[in-house]
């Protein structure tokens, strides 16, 4: 593919012009400003441009090492800018607009779920977005570009109309490393073609207990297969060089433990009430939790990944935000990670309850380099101002801290090309991408009962009903993290629900009901019923009993006589418990397909084969959920690796 930028190395003369304008920018930002302490612009002492054009700005001339041009930069910076490039900050921040990115020379905007553009949800909205932070950064004295962040998770899933891959869960039921990289890959040119390369995963956890709502986010609970996976992500995101044309700068998340936290240890709560267990408690020895979870930072972080977001949840020793030994000791050091560590959402504030200062300093010290506020920058930079005055925070921090996101801003190319060209916002949900994702979606479909004769389904001369709200409902086969934090049910976005894939292949043989009312009377040679968790992210998909939806389950009944074979299609983001659907035939778990659901009509029809298999052993009872130091089929229906191909073959180890 055809690619260039527009933006162009910058030369003295734009420079020079665009400076001048920035002076004034300043000046009106900073008399403007109700931050005092946020007007670096204005501290700055002489403007490098001022002084002559190349040789007064080192740092832009890409013929010298990176190490070389970030001295050069950090040697030019005062302490407001070295603050404000550790500062990220949301894009729905009250009264936040592009120019606080100017007059608090900011480093970073991120997107959290949902936060689209105030102009609409739309690619070209979102491209000017993202191009007005960036013209407002380079308006800065020293015109360091920002980063934009956002949670690329399953595609890059906030913008209407991508490419919706299935959830991690799914990806890891495929075990197809090649696959996951054409799904990172296809995700950084859909990211790049609204102009964003910072992509917040890939989720590199290792779920231990699959009553933690954030399950489907990781690959697996086996440490290796995530290892390979998180790996292949990394590549597909960041191709063979950072600074090339649609890559995006990955990040692996969450450091350390997000997905070890015991049952009821967590003291965090959400819109819906209580958690369970995000954020909670790592009760495991340190041996334990580096030999469940490290291995996958170690993989990714030879491969190349550059950037690593800090875990919500504690060990024993405390908040990880706060965590010196394993951010600074293990991370950075023993692991030689020499990227940076960003917060999570307002995670430093958690570090020592009730002491915001104290919070700051903990986790700066700890390591932490850039801090997704995300809301309060006001109150972060100003605390860090004093912090680092008084010497709570020394200054060598503060210049690791920043060298480190100039490094990898220098990487990606950010100074020469701030942002990725316009006029390719056909790329996000094109038709190769959409394959890539059916391909998936079928790979990582698991086939875990059928007898014989059931699959595949034959597409002529046989009436088939199908049921289920889920049948119908691109929202609810997308999960969360889908347009916004909690997704939604509904058509909330482009793409082919359960339903519309079959019907175009079965025509008037399929007939659908949502509530499996159907005529009395009704006869047919098949049944699909469609049974689906609805979406949820994070603590508040936190489960304590792992049942499907009540009202889902009652269709098993009404189905059941109507049929002579029924096909149950269980839509999830984690092994849910099926007692009621021991009259099925058939049981097709289909993850957290995304917005593809083509590929799941292909192995129902037999057009491809069944090839997934369980990435997480499916417990007996919800209290079976732990996995830590069980073996595989303790307290299980089905171990890790289960699945059966269409004719009921194992394709893995034994149901238990
Ligand atoms: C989540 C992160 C996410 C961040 C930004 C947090 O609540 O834990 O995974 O990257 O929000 O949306
Ligand atoms: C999400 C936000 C959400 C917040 C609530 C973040 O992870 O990205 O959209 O409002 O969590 O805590």
């Amino acid at each position: 593919m055809p690619v260039t930028y527009s933006g162009r190395p910058r030369r003295p003369s734009r420079l020079l012009s665009r400076l001048g304008l920035t002076a004034v920018v300043l000046i009106v930002a900073g008399c403007g400003s109700s931050n005092a302490t946020a007007t670096p612009g204005a501290s700055g002492a002489s403007s490098p441009a001022a002084s002559g054009p190349t040789t007064a700005r080192p740092w832009m001339d890409a013929t010298k090492s990176v190490d070389d041009r970030v001295a050069a930069l950090l040697g030019q910076m005062t302490e407001a800018e070295k603050i404000g490039q550790m500062t990220q900050v949301e894009n729905h921040a009250p009264s936040f607009t592009s120019a606080n990115v100017t007059s608090s020379a900011l480093g970073s905007v991120l997107s959290g779920g949902g936060g689209s553009p105030a102009a609409g949800n739309n690619t070209q909205a979102w491209y000017d977005m993202v191009n007005g932070y960036q013209q407002a950064a380079l308006q800065t004295r020293l015109g360091i570009p920002m980063i934009y962040g956002i949670d690329a998770v399953h595609g890059d899933n906030n913008v209407s109309g991508s490419t919706i891959f299935p959830q991690n869960v799914g990806m890891g039921a495929t075990n197809d490393p090649a696959l996951v990289t054409k799904e990172c890959q296809a995700t950084a040119l859909e990211m790049n073609a609204v102009g964003i390369r910072w992509s917040f995963g890939p989720v590199i956890a290792v779920p231990q207990d699959i009553r933690w709502g954030r399950t489907y986010e990781g690959f697996s609970e086996n440490t290796d297969l995530v290892s390979k996976l998180g790996t292949a992500c990394v590549q597909g995101f960041q191709g063979t060089s950072l600074s090339a044309p649609d890559t995006t700068v990955a990040t692996l998340k969450h450091f350390i433990g997000d997905g070890g936290t015991a049952f009821g240890s967590s003291t965090a709560s959400g819109p819906t009430g209580p958690y369970l267990l995000d954020q909670g408690v790592d009760q495991m020895d340190q041996a334990t939790l580096l030999k469940l979870f490290l291995p996958p930072y170690e993989a990714a972080v030879k491969a190349g990944a550059r950037i690593v977001m800090v875990s919500y949840s504690s060990t024993t020793d405390g908040k990880m935000h706060g965590n010196k030994q394993l951010i600074t000791d293990v991370l950075k050091t023993q692991l030689g990670f020499t990227g940076f560590v960003v917060s999570d959402w307002g995670g430093v504030d958690q570090v020592v309850p009730g002491d915001y200062s104290g919070s700051v300093a903990k986790a700066i010290n700890a390591g932490v380099d850039m801090v997704m506020v995300p809301d309060d920058y006001n109150r972060f930079i100003s605390t860090m101002t004093s912090l680092v005055k008084d010497g709570t925070i020394p200054q060598s921090r503060i210049d690791d801290a920043v060298s480190r996101i100039l490094r990898v801003k220098f990487e990606m190319g950010l100074f020469e090309n701030p942002m990725p060209a316009a006029g390719k916002l056909a790329e996000v949900g094109s038709d190769a991408d959409r394959a890539i994702a059916s391909q998936a979606v079928s790979e990582s479909a698991t086939l875990l009962k059928t007898s014989s004769g059931v699959l595949p389904i034959a597409t002529t001369g046989k009436k088939v009903l199908l049921a289920g709200m889920g049948a119908d409902d691109i929202g609810i086969q997308s999960g969360g993290w889908t347009m916004t934090w909690q997704g939604s049910i509904g058509n909330i976005t482009d793409g082919t629900t359960i339903k519309d894939a079959l019907s175009s292949k079965l025509g008037s043989n399929l007939t659908y009901d949502p509530n499996a009312a159907f005529p009395t009377g009704t006869k047919a040679d098949v049944g699909v019923l469609v049974v689906a968790e609805r979406p949820y992210a994070e603590g508040v998909g936190d489960s304590a009993d792992l049942k499907l939806p009540i009202e889902d389950l009652a269709l098993v009944n009404k189905m059941r006589p109507l049929v002579s074979k029924l096909i149950v299609i269980v839509i999830s983001g984690r092994p849910m418990l099926l007692d009621e659907l021991s009259s099925a035939d058939a049981i097709v778990e289909a993850w957290l397909p995304g917005t593809e659901a083509e590929g799941l009509a292909d192995v129902l029809l037999g057009t491809k084969p069944f090839v997934g298999t369980t990435p997480y052993t499916w417990p007996k009872t919800a209290a079976d959920a732990p996995r830590t130091g069980k073996s595989a089929c303790a307290g299980a229906v089905y171990p890790l690796g289960y699945g059966l191909d269409a004719t009921g073959k194992l394709l893995g180890p034994p149901a238990c």
